[in-house]
């Protein structure tokens, strides 16, 4: 459906007259209303209840959401998913990030080749690497075995892996360390390093171009690192890398057995399921990683399965619409509760923002309605006691997803009565909030300071454990979640060149920026005044200081 016949069609038009009257009911209406609603509003798949009562919806709102994603056929998207179609129409490329988590035997054939035979035999080396690794058998140069694993990469290539090496840290312990380092400003860099023994020390270097400036800058500065140890000759046996370009890994000093590749199909906030999870099998192990591909791909079977009013990542993506486009909330916070789960927020906000974070169709056409959310989050307990109060008296309403489990990771379990009173809590009272008569001893003056709105809506993810299954699940959904969004707004969820102009200029820069004579010149003539004006800043600076 092309963007400018959506917000036309009757099944929208019925959804802005529909939200006309739900503005003007309160949640807690809802739930007097209705005893079942807990029953008739939340979902229990394998281990994952979810829980999304506490939003400001009917059976009648999901009856018209439903009709939107027929008419936008979601059915028909999520077919040409699982089947390798290109949906990634602006790079001609299918998304086939399910196919990583894939166990079935059966071919999938992506332009005229099976790519699962790729997938295993990437599957069965990164395996193999890891136990070597981890058992000792391949050592350093100098015969140490290898006892911390830098992993440095960015954007996708970092936030998704450290996420994964985070939330699988009570599998299989081992004595491995994992660092991740992004930051092209070399002091994250220095400080992780100089806690190491660069002779028992791997580094990883992610990065699925194997050009992005951040990575390059740092994967040099590690390659000196280790040569002022081990020697300039002996820095390839520190050196792993995952990438689709081989080439250019080979070409910095990795050696070809070291080289594990993903594929151009694979998005970068998607890669996580990839080798470029690399580090976190090294440091978690395989059957971690394993369980948590397991998880994922139970999800895929459901999405791709059950039917759109029983399917769980759409009713979620369609609760997500209806809050954006359909009530004016326009942002989404992610409240993870568990301490492992605590990379989720910046995880999703790259999934999410960097997949529909668009402004026109498909056909290249405007979007006229609102795309993807704003997304931010934090862990939940923290998050209670820093920007919660804007959640609960602020005059946006900030629609939320608390995420926990009953039962925590090894180690965790103490203080799980308190943590999850405060989710359950938390949600109440934004669904809830307390009016004035509600109000015990509370002088005249300070009653507004003390009163609530409520009717602030909330998902709860409540997952039976904190295993590597469960958290595969849980992120498949929110990746089929966003694809399913983008169906409805006509997008595409899988490029992402709003990132390129910044890329673009901060390169133009670069000689301006280390004093070439000629490029300052260039630039006071057509530059803009304000980058101007910061380069003559640094510029002056770095005078003054050589
Ligand atoms: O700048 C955005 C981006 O392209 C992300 O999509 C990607 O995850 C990241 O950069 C890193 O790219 P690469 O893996 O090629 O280094």
């Amino acid at each position: 459906m092309s963007e400018i016949s959506l917000v036309g069609t009757p099944e929208w038009q019925a959804l802005e007259s529909h939200a006309k009257t739900m503005r003007s009911i309160h949640m807690r209406e809802l739930f007097e209303n209705d005893p079942d609603r807990f029953d008739r509003f939340s979902f229990k798949l394998g281990p994952l209840l979810a829980d999304y009562s506490k939003n400001i919806l009917t059976l009648e709102t999901g009856g018209l959401l439903l009709e939107l994603a027929r008419a936008c056929r979601v059915d028909e998207g999520r077919g040409a998913m699982f089947a390798g179609a290109p949906i990634n129409s602006t790079e001609r490329r299918a998304a086939l990030h399910a196919a990583l988590r894939r166990k079935s035997d059966e071919p999938l054939m992506v332009g005229g080749q099976d790519v699962m035979s790729g997938i295993r035999v990437v599957r069965e080396r990164i395996k193999a690497f890891a136990e070597e690794i981890r058992s000792g058998k391949i050592k350093g140069s100098s015969g140490k075995a290898f006892k911390h694993i830098i992993n440095i990469g960015i954007g996708g290539s970092h936030i998704g892996p450290m996420f994964v090496a985070q939330a699988l840290e009570s599998s299989e312990p081992s004595s491995l360390t994992v660092e991740f380092v992004s930051n092209i400003d070399s002091a994250q860099f220095n400080k992780v390093a100089a806690a190491l023994d660069p002779e028992a020390t791997l580094v990883v270097i992610c990065s699925k171009t194997f050009t992005t400036s951040e990575t390059m800058a740092n994967a040099a500065h590690a390659k000196a690192w280790l040569a002022k140890t081990v020697g300039a000759k002996a820095v390839s046996a520190h050196f792993a890398a995952v990438s689709t370009a081989a080439d250019k890994a080979t070409a910095f000093g990795v050696s070809k057995d070291r080289i594990f590749p993903i594929w151009d199909w694979v998005g970068g906030r998607y890669s996580l399921w990839s080798a470029m999870s690399l580090s976190a099998v090294l440091a978690r192990g395989y059957d971690a990683f394993d369980q948590m591909l397991a998880g994922a791909e139970a999800m895929d079977k459901h999405f791709e399965t059950a039917p759109l009013s029983q399917n769980l990542p759409v009713i979620l993506a369609m609760i997500g619409v209806w809050n954006i486009n359909f009530l004016d909330f326009a942002t989404h916070a992610i409240l993870p509760y568990d301490h492992t789960l605590r990379g989720l927020p910046a995880h999703i906000q790259q999934l999410d923002m960097e997949s529909n974070g668009k402004g026109v169709t498909v056909q290249g056409a405007p979007v006229t309605a609102d795309t993807g959310p704003i997304v931010f989050g934090g862990g939940g307990s923290d998050s209670q006691h820093s920007f919660f109060q804007l959640l609960h008296q602020g005059p946006r309403v900030v629609p939320c997803d608390f995420i926990a489990a009953i039962s925590g990771a090894a180690g965790s379990d103490n203080n799980r009565d308190v943590l999850l009173s405060n989710v359950f809590g938390q949600s109440e009272a934004l669904l809830k909030g307390r009016n004035a008569a509600e109000l015990e001893n509370v002088s005249d003056e300070l009653k507004a300071h003390k009163t609530f709105p409520g009717n602030r809506p909330s998902n709860t993810l409540l997952l039976d454990e904190i295993s590597p299954y469960a958290v595969g699940m849980l992120l498949a959904l929110y990746e089929h979640k966003v694809y399913v969004q983008s169906l409805i707004w006509g997008i595409n969820a899988f490029d992402q060149w709003g990132v390129e102009l910044g890329k673009e200029l901060a390169k133009g820069l670069e000689p301006a920026l280390s004093g070439n004579t000629k490029a300052v010149a260039a630039l006071s003539e057509t530059g803009n005044g304000s980058t101007i004006g910061l380069v003559n800043a640094y510029l002056a600076a770095k005078n003054a200081a050589s």
